[in-house]
């Protein structure tokens, strides 16, 4: 581990700092969970179907800063938002009731007051996931949660960067030995069953076994996954790394979903649907409706039949999983130009067979392919608002930004006039995986 630019010790000690006057404790009794976003450069909407995906984290996140307590109270601020959440952990929790179907887009992109509950929401949401599976908490914690300083989050991952965060937390407040694997199925109780969304394990399976400079290849299905670093990564990680490339975001502005956008849920169920006819239509309807349990050559034979629509998605999930196959091969022999290569070709098969996006993010996507030293982009997340990613060549990274934020401001004037300029183009780092320090 090590080697990662993000937190500094000032960010650190600040938050020690904020979180003793809070507890009325030492600094040095302080501890704090790092938790990096996260970005997917092939992959993407294919976890939730058993594909392969690839993923790695940034230098930009979340810290949770707290104390274990004596009893079971949980005392909790945020840095973003106002107020407090209160809870005990000697409190059994029951999933959320009225979750809507599209309520992860929704839960990003609402209001302050919704996103204070939101906030409070996830740190119960832990608390479920681990009562649930027999685990007897009797510790709570007081403690303060922030994201990275006036960044926008939408599409790195921020609720399952925080959902993973508290689990660690209320772990170590309760003396719980825990392993990463077990992390990412406790985080997935968060989102499926406490807050009911429908997505799959890409985003803490990334924040949890992520290392530094390596990319992390991970089959959603039987939860097999490899670091990979590029050989000459090898040689010396450090130096050639922060020479090789950076990951550049692009934001939107963009963080109300379109009222006429169907939604992450919506996606989910036709890929779920194509799957069932082609698992009916040849004969193994048996089988779990995902497109994973539908064998490429099965698809080949059937795919006819698919409904217009349905054929779209379908073609997403083979054809990406396709791409990322070629793109582990790609990473591990250095290929940085052939990796870009396909990271834009799943960035417009987004687009064009998963029919997500919108204006502005596909507006992004193509100023990135035009900038300089880019390898390649693609909408990050969901793609429904938030940032689109690129991997661009590090001595031009700077020179890429720049003209990334002057394009967009010609195409998106009122958006990018909402943001902070400062921040509408950023250069990151890869990073590390969540952890306690
Ligand atoms: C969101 C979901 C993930 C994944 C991505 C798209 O981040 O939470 O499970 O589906 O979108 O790849």
């Amino acid at each position: 581990m090590g080697g990662s630019s993000w937190p500094s010790e000032e960010e650190l000690d600040g938050l020690r700092k904020m979180v003793a006057k809070m507890s009325g404790r030492a600094a040095e009794e302080v501890r704090v969970v790092v938790s990096p976003y996260r970005i997917c450069p092939l992959g993407a909407h294919i976890d939730h179907q058993g594909g392969i995906v690839s993923a790695m984290t940034i230098n930009k996140g979340i810290l949770l800063g707290f104390v274990p307590c004596s009893d079971s109270q949980v005392l909790l601020r945020s840095g973003q938002f106002k107020g407090e959440v209160r809870f005990r952990v000697d409190e059994i929790q029951v999933p959320r009731q009225a979750v809507k179907s599209n309520d992860k887009i929704q839960a990003n992109d609402s209001s302050q007051l919704q996103e204070e509950c939101k906030w409070g929401s996830y740190a119960k949401g832990g608390l479920y996931a681990l009562q649930s599976r027999g685990n007897h908490l009797t510790r709570g914690i007081t403690g303060i949660i922030c994201g990275s300083e006036g960044l926008d989050s939408s599409g790195l991952s921020s609720s399952a960067a925080v959902g993973v965060a508290y689990l660690l937390a209320l772990e170590s407040a309760n003396k719980l030995t825990v392993s990463p694997s077990e992390n990412i199925e406790y985080d997935r109780l968060i989102e499926n069953e406490y807050l009911g969304l429908k997505n799959g394990i890409l985003d803490q399976s990334a924040i949890l076994l992520s290392s530094y400079g390596c990319l992390t290849f991970m089959n959603c299905k039987t939860k097999e996954y490899k670091l990979i670093h590029p050989p000459e990564l090898q040689k010396n990680r450090e130096t050639e790394t922060k020479n090789a490339y950076k990951i550049l975001l692009g934001f939107s502005g963009l963080k109300q979903a379109l009222t006429t956008n169907p939604g992450y849920n919506h996606r989910v169920a036709e890929c779920k649907e194509a799957a069932r006819v082609l698992l009916h239509a040849s004969g193994t309807e048996g089988l779990e409706p995902l497109l994973s349990n539908v064998g490429p050559e099965v698809y080949e034979a059937y795919k006819c039949i698919l409904e217009p629509n349905l054929a779209k998605r379908a073609e997403h999930f083979f054809s990406e999983n396709t791409r990322v196959i070629k793109g582990l091969e790609a990473w591990a022999s250095g290929k940085l130009e052939d990796f870009g290569k396909l990271i834009s070709a799943s960035g417009l098969s987004s687009i064009q067979n998963y029919e997500c996006g919108c204006e502005p993010l596909i507006q992004l996507y193509e100023i990135l392919l035009k900038a300089p030293g880019v390898y390649g982009a693609r909408f990050s997340g969901a793609g429904f608002r938030g940032c689109c990613l690129a991997f661009v060549d590090a001595d031009h990274a700077e020179e890429a930004a720049s003209f990334v934020k002057n394009e967009y401001q010609k195409l998106q004037p009122k958006l990018a006039s909402q943001m902070n300029q400062e921040k509408a183009v950023l250069i990151c780092e890869a990073s590390d995986c969540a952890r306690l320090i």
